[in-house]
């Protein structure tokens, strides 16, 4: 049946259950510089990295099951039954397959009914975009309950050798995952969203092979060359620093002016887990005590789209969380694609 504009206006989506998974085997800094040209103090101090989960091969963890185990937890914690899911977005950029995404395996896995499943290709910013379309569907009425979720498998594609170690000691394994339920309190929930892209950086952070644009599948497989980096991640590293500084500064700006609030009244920034030397940028540009940001990069490294579903995880489950406060998610990543999130919680 349509709706009429008061329907939309009673609309708003707001978290209801939270949860996140990653694989137990941990990986110091000390453990890679047994495989690689790095040290502890290199990483700590550039990154504040000290180790990160890897699932070991063979062990049956992909993206996929680890999304559904964090899924299962959060769609607990909501107090609802699977049954209850009107749709499923999930955002990673390490798919199980090349296609079909990991949406519908989620709706297979978790033997939901024949819901819609969206994947979401946003990298880093991927749990944001994906909260942003939820929270539209639930806005408009459309759904009641949409599960998002955030995974990552990256440790089985990246180039573990001193070639790498750019790109290879930042990144782990692991999941988050939020239900987004209608709610008919505007004032609480998600209060808006902000999304941004600038495609013109695309190749700056970016896995080019396998890809139907210059490399070939047929062509990688005849070439057969171990020296071809463009199976690796690649990361101009400094260049992503210096962007990610400002557009992470920006849109939390957008959505604090969209909602006329100010910094002062953030109770907990959660930003995009990519470096904690950016996360510390922040917070003293925006005049933020230590526990008003969430950092946990420390123990997982940069989960990619499982990075602020986890932080949130942790920081709800540490009791950081409380009605009424303010809630800011951030994050900036491949594309360049980045966003915010205004929650009042
Ligand atoms: O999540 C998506 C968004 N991602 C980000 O926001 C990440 C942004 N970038 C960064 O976090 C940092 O640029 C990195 C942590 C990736 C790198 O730190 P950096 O301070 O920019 O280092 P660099 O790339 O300029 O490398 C400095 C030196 C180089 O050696 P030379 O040329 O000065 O001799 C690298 O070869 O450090 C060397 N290096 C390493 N040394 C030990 C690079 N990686 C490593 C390593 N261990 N793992």
């Amino acid at each position: 049946m349509p709706l009429n504009l008061k329907d939309y206006e009673m609309f708003n989506s707001k978290i209801t259950g939270l949860g996140y998974y990653v694989p137990e085997n941990i990986v110091t800094n000390d453990d890679l510089s047994k495989i690689m040209d790095t040290n502890d103090e290199w990483i700590q101090e550039r990154t504040g990295i000290k180790e990160r989960r890897h699932v070991v091969k063979g062990d049956g963890d992909t993206t996929t099951s680890m999304g559904v185990k964090a899924a299962k937890i959060a769609i607990e914690r909501a107090g609802i039954d699977k049954d209850d899911i009107d749709f499923i977005v999930f955002a990673t950029l390490s798919p199980d397959y090349y296609f079909p995404g990991p949406g519908v395996l989620v709706q297979r896995d978790l033997g939901i009914k024949t819901v819609g499943a969206l994947d979401v290709r946003n990298q880093c910013s991927g749990f944001v975009y994906g909260l942003s379309v939820a929270d539209q569907f639930i806005k408009t009425g459309m759904y009641k309950n949409v599960l998002v979720i955030g995974s990552e498998l990256h440790s089985h594609g990246l180039d573990m050798t001193t070639r790498g170690r750019g790109v290879s000691v930042i990144f782990g394994d692991g999941a988050g995952a939020a239900v987004l339920s209608r709610t008919e309190d505007n004032k609480i929930g998600i209060l808006s969203t902000h999304l941004h892209s600038e495609g013109q950086h695309a190749e700056e952070l970016a896995l080019i092979a396998p890809g139907m644009g210059n490399r070939w599948v047929n062509d990688i497989i005849a070439d057969n060359d171990p020296n071809d980096e463009s199976y690796f991640p690649y990361m101009n590293g400094q260049f992503v620093f210096k962007n990610a500084v400002v557009r992470f500064s920006e849109v939390i700006i957008e959505g604090l002016k969209a909602n006329n609030l100010q910094a002062q009244d953030i109770n907990m920034l959660v930003p995009h887990q990519a470096n904690l030397r950016i996360s510390q940028f922040i917070q003293k540009k925006f005049g933020l005590q230590d526990d008003q940001v969430f950092n946990n990069i420390m123990k997982y490294g940069n989960t990619t789209a499982a990075s602020i579903p986890i932080a949130l995880t942790e920081a709800w489950e540490q009791g950081k969380l409380k009605s009424g406060d303010l809630v800011v998610l951030a994050a900036f990543g491949s594309g360049f694609t980045w966003g915010s999130a205004v929650i009042r919680w």
